[in-house]
This record gives C-alpha cells, structure tokens and sequence, in this order.
C-alpha cells in the first residue's frame, strides 16, 4: 500500500508523527509494511513557493497512491487559508471523495461533558455530503466594503449529490446491521433545495424496508444530540449541516482532539484526517492529542481493507 502523507500545519505535524509511529508499528506486528510518502504541502511550502499543490497535484494523489493521510492545515500568515482550501478542500473536490464519514464513538464516560452519560449513549456515525452545498463557491459580492454591498453564497443541491450520500448511509446501515438512519435538513426554512433531500431521503428508504428512516431539522437534531444522543445511530446530512454537528459530536466524544474522519469515494484513493484544525498556539509543544489522528489511520486501514490491523 502506497500512502501519501500530508502532516501540514500547526498540530497537525504533531499528531500526524504519532499516527506514523502507530501505522508502522501496526506494519511491523502484522509483517504488512506500509509504505508511506511524506510530502511537504502545507503554509510554509506555501509560503516559499506560491504552490500550494502542484499543476498535477489531485492527478498524483489520486492515481499514484491508494490512500491521502492529512494532519491539519491552516496558519496565521494566510488569513485567507488559500492554500487549507486549495488541498483540503481541493482535494474533496477533486478526486469527488463525497462521503465524509465522522464516527462519534466515547471511549470512556469520563470524557463526555454530558453529566451521567456513558459509552453506550454515545455511539453513532454521521455522514456528511462532502462535494456539493454551500461549499462549492458559487455566488459573488456586488458593491463590496460599501454600505449597499451585496454577499451571494449559493447552496447547490443535486439529485446524483443527495441521493448518493444518503444511499451510502443506508448501505451502511444494513452492513453493520443497524436499524435506524436519521436524516437532517432545514427544508422548513429552505424549502427549495431541502425539497429534494426530502423526495430522495423517501425514495432510497423504500429500499430498505428494514431500517427506520426519519427525519429530523437539524435544529431539533442538535438539541436531541445533547438531550439523548443514546437514540441516534446513523446521521446523514449535507455539507455545512454536517461541519457544524460533526464537531458537536466531538464535543460529546471527548473534544476535537478524540474525533477521526474520513473522505471518501468508494473503491478510489480517499483522504483520512482528524478533524481538529491545526491550532497554531499549541504547535510543537508535544502536548496535542493524537487520538483523533490514530483513530483516522485506523480508518485508512479499514477502508483498504486491513481489518484486524485496523482493529489492533
Ligand atoms: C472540517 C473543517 C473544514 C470544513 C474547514 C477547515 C474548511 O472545519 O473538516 O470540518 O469546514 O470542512
Ligand atoms: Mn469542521
């Protein structure tokens, strides 16, 4: 197996030496070497050259490796987070890795800020659209600094895009043999584009007459998460609903640091991070945790099909 690693910026330097230290251990335990490729993208690379991915760059990642293993990026010397946006979500884009997949899963009571709550209550996954939303930049500014400025952003909300995410999470759902999937939308305030989230999340439930499908506004769904998470087993959600709850269920998880993530396209090269960011104030002071970061190369192992080492 071929990885392509992207420690970056910040922690993400930090946590990512942690995960390389446990995957080549993992290598060495199950006499399965993985071959793993630093590469330097990231704010100082940036910085020093202007390129934030090479012209070939997502073709490189995509056809040259089996697996994307990133850090974190951002850093303050690039407010704008050209170069986050360029391979983290550059990268999402580009090779369509349209399943992001956030497992939120307590390991110990001790680390859930809800008071009486335990592993059991805390236990389900979320399934965020990753390719389409409001992340997809489409709109302008018209009159910018002015006080008559108008600000534009689009939400794009396609068949194949809805129906492909929520799909996967039913699929998902039968695999593991799990009964309930929970779809959140906000499509009594947006009724245009959350009307299609609604037709597709009926159509693909007609399919799989086994698994409770219901329907939650994302609002609701963010108080139930905090009220009795214990209900939820699979979420599937679009792209800005899905950043927001994913890092409530962090929260219930023990914190950013506990939380893994995976980007993926099925049966193609994905990308694997934790979820934090690269909190610069904490870089290089050994004291970020590498959970989320471990739990996101077991993620990697278990997407390319190395279950038991996963498991270890
Ligand atoms: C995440 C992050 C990113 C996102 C940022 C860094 C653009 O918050 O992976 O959840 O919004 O997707
Ligand atoms: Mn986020």
């Amino acid at each position: 197996m071929r990885i392509a690693v992207i420690p970056g910026d910040g922690i993400g330097v930090d946590v990512t030496a942690e995960a390389v230290k446990v995957l080549h251990a993992v290598g060495d335990v199950f006499g399965r070497p993985l071959d793993l490729e630093m590469l330097p993208y990231g704010a100082d690379y940036y910085l020093q050259t202007g390129i934030s991915l090479p012209p070939n760059g997502y073709a490189t990642l995509r056809d040259d490796f089996d697996a994307i293993y990133i850090g974190a990026l951002g850093d303050p010397r690039i407010p704008d987070m050209r170069h986050a946006r360029d391979i983290l979500l550059g990268t999402r884009f580009e090779l369509d890795l349209y399943v992001n997949y956030r497992p939120v899963k307590l390991l110990h009571e001790r680390l859930c800020p809800l008071k009486g709550r335990g592993p059991s209550d805390v236990d389900f996954v979320i399934f965020r659209e990753n390719t389409e939303g409001v992340y997809v930049g489409v709109g302008g500014r018209f009159k910018p600094g002015t006080d008559a400025e108008i600000a534009i952003q689009e939400e794009i909300n396609t068949y194949k895009g809805v129906h492909r995410i929520i799909r996967h999470a039913f699929e998902f759902a039968r695999a593991r043999r799990l009964t309930r999937v929970c779809m959140a939308d906000k499509s009594n305030a947006m009724p245009q584009g959350h009307a299609l989230w609604q037709r597709v999340f009926r159509e693909v439930a007609g399919h799989f007459p086994g698994i409770e499908a219901r329907h939650l506004y994302v609002d609701a769904l963010a108080l139930f998460l905090v009220s009795d998470p214990g209900q939820f087993q699979v979420i599937v959600t679009n792209n800005l609903f899905g950043d927001i709850i994913t890092d409530l269920g962090a929260a219930l998880q023990g914190g950013l640091g506990m939380a893994a993530s995976a980007n993926l396209h099925p049966g193609q090269t994905s990308m694997f991070e934790p979820v934090h960011g690269s909190a610069p104030p904490l870089a290089g002071k050994n004291i970020a945790n590498p959970v989320g970061a471990v739990l996101s190369a077991a993620l990697m192992l278990e997407t390319l099909g190395w279950t038991a080492e996963a498991h270890a």
